[in-house]
């Protein structure tokens, strides 16, 4: 899937339209030989309409394939839209259920919860609505993720809501054969809703033997640090009680402090969870004067598959392992820093790792007109600067960090910056565009303090 064009902010290995607007990923599953990844995908334009499932494949979740559309819009019960949900594998098929958008002749959304068969991850058979529209609720029912909780028959599905009053709630389904749904419980049951108006795109899943409850949750007031973006992404970490009701065992977490990151879903491989997200919500102006529009006709990318770990207390997110096979070791750098240090051919598609040996209270990693990251241990402050490209001013995302930073990894990829701190216990997520024929210098500050660094052009071929 070569997608690099001069000047397009292309991104080259990250997963993005090759026409369209692209948001949240879904059906991810791996399903005999491939990893699948299906994606919201308008192909006819740049706005939210005409939701389809795009769909990529993967032997190893770095080198893609593309594959043509895998749901479209078409049937009486989504024709306003393929939304958001999820794939199980049962007996050598694929399951995906998703939100059928239907808008009726009032104009008013009507939300049907659908599921569609594949015998081989290209294409499906649509069933159609498998449940009745839950009593309580107004038409924001959507993005049904189905998991498993034990080893019984039963399969379980979490499903995002908005109750009557308007608050974000989170359904929790049984079935035992796929096609009957039952519901079970719910936050709002339970009383355990303060997330806002909406809860989008709920994933239930276990990580290191912790149960944890991710959501998107929208309308969550901005706080000094907290909720900086227009939607959140986040997690709690819960229970799930003899009588299968999820009880919240942690606040709310978010899950990335950079500017893009939205509606995560995660998938066990079999072996780990891997999670990928929409880089990603942002305001309509915005997203309507993305630099990418116009020079490669395409809106938005995934995040990099990021696996999870949950360790002391913290959901962590590491870069899947098997994209260091992209490292151009022959274009590397692997030096020892001392206070500072200058790259004059700093690559755009690369990755940068960082091993403090000595602490440091004022750490920067710059790319000038890109991005500007640092760590200000006496203000106790994480922050990452970017030129905000409608605006043309620097905008600038800022966390409170108490905890010592041992080490970064950065993962570049010409309009993408990913940045994991300390073992990905922490997380940016950002776009940036600036002006790609211009020779880029990397800049890292140090003071009074030394450092591992390593560099690496990535090459995808
Ligand atoms: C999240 C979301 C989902 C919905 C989909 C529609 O970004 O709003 O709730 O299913 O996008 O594209």
């Amino acid at each position: 899937m070569n997608q690099q064009g001069k000047n397009d902010y292309s991104v080259a290995y990250h997963i993005r339209p090759e026409f369209g607007l692209l948001n949240d990923p879904n059906g991810l599953v791996r399903f005999k030989n491939f990893y699948h990844v299906y994606y919201q995908l308008n192909p006819l334009g740049f706005n939210h309409k005409h939701k389809s499932w795009g769909h990529v494949y993967s032997e190893d979740m770095v080198h893609w394939k593309r594959a043509d559309i895998a749901l479209h819009p078409d049937a009486w019960f989504d024709k306003d839209g393929v939304y958001s949900g999820s794939a199980v594998e049962y007996q050598e098929k694929i399951y995906v259920f998703y939100t059928g958008n239907v808008i009726d002749q009032e104009g008013i959304n009507r939300s049907y919860q659908c599921l569609a068969v594949s015998s081989d991850g290209f294409t499906f058979e649509k069933m159609g609505p498998i449940m009745e529209h839950p009593k309580g609720y107004t038409r924001h029912v959507r993005d049904p993720k189905v998991f498993k909780l034990d080893e019984t028959v039963d399969w379980y599905m979490v499903l995002g809501a908005q109750a009557e009053g308007l608050q974000g709630d989170v359904l929790l389904y049984r079935s035992a054969n796929l096609y009957d749904w039952e519901l079970i419980s719910s936050l709002g049951g339970s009383n355990q809703l303060d997330y806002g108006y909406m809860m989008e795109c709920p994933n239930m899943i276990k990580v290191d033997g912790q149960w944890i409850l991710l959501v998107s949750p929208q309308g969550m007031e901005k706080e000094k640090y907290l909720y900086q973006n227009i939607y959140q992404s986040g997690y709690f970490t819960c229970d799930i009680t003899e009588d299968k009701e999820i009880i919240l065992t942690s606040e709310f977490v978010e899950l990335d402090h950079g500017f893009e990151f939205y509606a995560p879903q995660v998938f066990d491989d079999g072996v780990r969870s891997i999670l990928y997200a929409w880089m990603g919500a942002m305001e309509p102006a915005k997203e309507a004067s993305l630099p990418t529009i116009e020079h490669g006709q395409w809106s938005h990318n995934l995040t990099v598959p990021r696996e999870l770990h949950f360790r002391d207390g913290k959901l962590t997110q590491q870069p899947w392992r098997k994209l260091t096979s992209l490292r151009d070791f022959k274009g590397g750098i692997q030096i020892h820093i001392d206070q500072q240090y200058e790259m004059s051919e700093f690559s755009l598609q690369a990755e940068i790792l960082l091993e403090m040996q000595t602490s440091c209270s004022h750490l920067s990693i710059r790319c000038k007109d890109c991005f500007t990251f640092k760590a200000d241990s006496d203000r106790q402050e994480l922050s990452l600067e970017r030129r905000n490209w409608l605006s043309g001013k620097p905008e600038v995302r800022v966390i409170k960090y108490e905890a010592e930073i041992k080490n970064i990894q950065v993962l570049c990829d010409n309009s993408t910056i990913e940045i994991f701190i300390n073992n990905g216990e922490t997380v940016f997520s950002s776009r940036f565009f600036s002006d790609m024929d211009e020779r880029k210098v990397l800049e890292i500050l140090c003071p009074n303090a030394v450092a591992e660094l390593e560099y690496y052009p990535l090459a995808v071929d």
